[in-house]
C-alpha cells in the first residue's frame, strides 16, 4: 500500500485549498481595489419585484369651463332719459327735451332725486360719516325751466364762452334726469361748487370713493375734451355699482367712452 504520499499529497491540497479559499474569502470581503464604502450600512436585500396588478385607468373628468361673466353694456338704453344709463351731454339733449323723471323722492329740504339713486346716495353720505366727512346737499333733480334760469345767470356773470363750459344748456343737463347730484362739504362751504372742493377733505373722499356706491364724478381734468365741461368735483351721476365697477376694470372715466357715444365741447 503507498498510503503515506497520497496521505501527503491530501493534506496538502486540503491546505491550499484552505489557504486559496481564505484568499478568495478575503478578496470577495475586502477587495484591495475597491474603495471602502462611505457608510458602514448593510447593503438591503433586493426586494422581489411584484409586478402590480393590472387595473384599467380611471378616466380624468374633462373640467366643465366657468364660464367668464360678459358683461352686458346693452342692458339698458343710452338714449331713454329714464334710464340708469342714459347719456347726456352736449351732442345728445334730453328726449324729449323736456323731461320729467316720474319718481323723484326728497333726499334734503328741497332738493330731489330718481328713487333708484336714493339708497345709494344715503349710504354714500353714510360712509363718509363714518369716515369724518361730512357731504353736504347741494343740488339734485333741477326742471328744464330751472336749468334755463341757471344757465341765464351763468351767461350773464361769465360770458357765453365760460358759461358753457360750466353749464349745460336747458335740456342737456343731467340733472334733469334725477340721476345727478352736487355735493357739498362742511369742512369748507366757500369751497362748493369751485375748484377748491377738490382739494377739500370732501372732494378727496369722493375721488376715491363714490364709484364703490355706483356714482361717477363725472367732469374732470383728464376727460374735458370728451365730456365738454370744465372739472366739477362736486357733480357725481348715478348709474348703479355695476356699471362703475365695469369702468374702473376697463380704466374709462366717461359714459361717453364705455358706451362709444360722441360728445364734446361743442353743441351738435
Ligand atoms: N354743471 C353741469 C354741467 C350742468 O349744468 O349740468
Ligand atoms: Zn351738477
Amino acid at each position: 500500500m503507498h498510503r503515506g504520499p497520497s496521505r501527503a499529497v491530501g493534506a496538502a491540497t486540503v491546505v491550499l485549498a484552505l489557504l486559496v479559499g481564505g484568499a478568495v474569502a478575503w478578496a470577495v470581503a475586502r477587495p484591495s481595489s475597491a474603495p471602502a464604502p462611505a457608510h458602514d450600512v448593510p447593503a438591503a436585500a433586493a426586494p422581489s419585484f411584484t409586478p402590480p396588478p393590472t387595473r384599467t385607468p380611471t378616466p380624468t373628468p374633462t373640467p366643465t369651463p366657468t364660464p367668464t361673466p360678459t358683461f352686458d353694456l346693452a342692458a339698458h338704453s343710452t338714449t331713454n332719459p329714464a334710464s340708469p344709463w342714459v347719456v347726456v351731454n352736449k351732442h345728445h339733449p334730453l328726449d324729449p327735451v323736456d323731461y320729467l323723471p316720474d319718481d323723484l323722492v326728497t333726499v334734503a329740504t328741497g332738493e330731489q332725486v330718481r328713487s333708484e339713486v336714493a339708497d345709494d346716495l344715503r349710504d354714500m353720505i353714510d360712509a363718509a360719516a363714518d369716515d369724518g366727512v361730512t357731504l353736504t346737499m347741494q343740488s339734485g333733480y333741477r326742471s328744464y325751466a330751472y336749468q334755463q334760469q341757471i344757465f341765464g345767470n351763468m351767461l350773464g356773470v361769465y360770458g357765453r364762452e365760460y358759461a358753457e363750459r360750466l353749464s349745460a344748456r336747458p335740456g342737456y343737463s343731467e340733472h334733469q334726469t334725477g340721476l345727478a347730484v352736487d355735493l357739498g362739504g362742511a369742512s369748507k362751504p366757500a369751497c362748493d361748487f369751485d375748484p377748491c372742493f377738490a382739494t377739500t377733505p370732501e372732494g378727496r373722499w369722493i375721488a376715491k370713493h363714490v364709484g364703490e356706491y355706483g356714482f361717477l364724478v363725472r367732469y374732470m381734468k383728464a376727460n374735458e375734451d370728451v365730456t365738454g365741461y370744465s372739472p366739477e368735483a362736486w357733480h357725481l351721476r348715478w348709474v348703479g355699482r355695476s356699471l362703475t365697477a365695469q369702468m374702473a376694470e376697463l380704466g374709462v372715466s366717461t359714459l361717453e367712452e364705455v358706451f362709444d357715444v360722441d360728445g364734446g365741447p361743442d353743441y351738435r
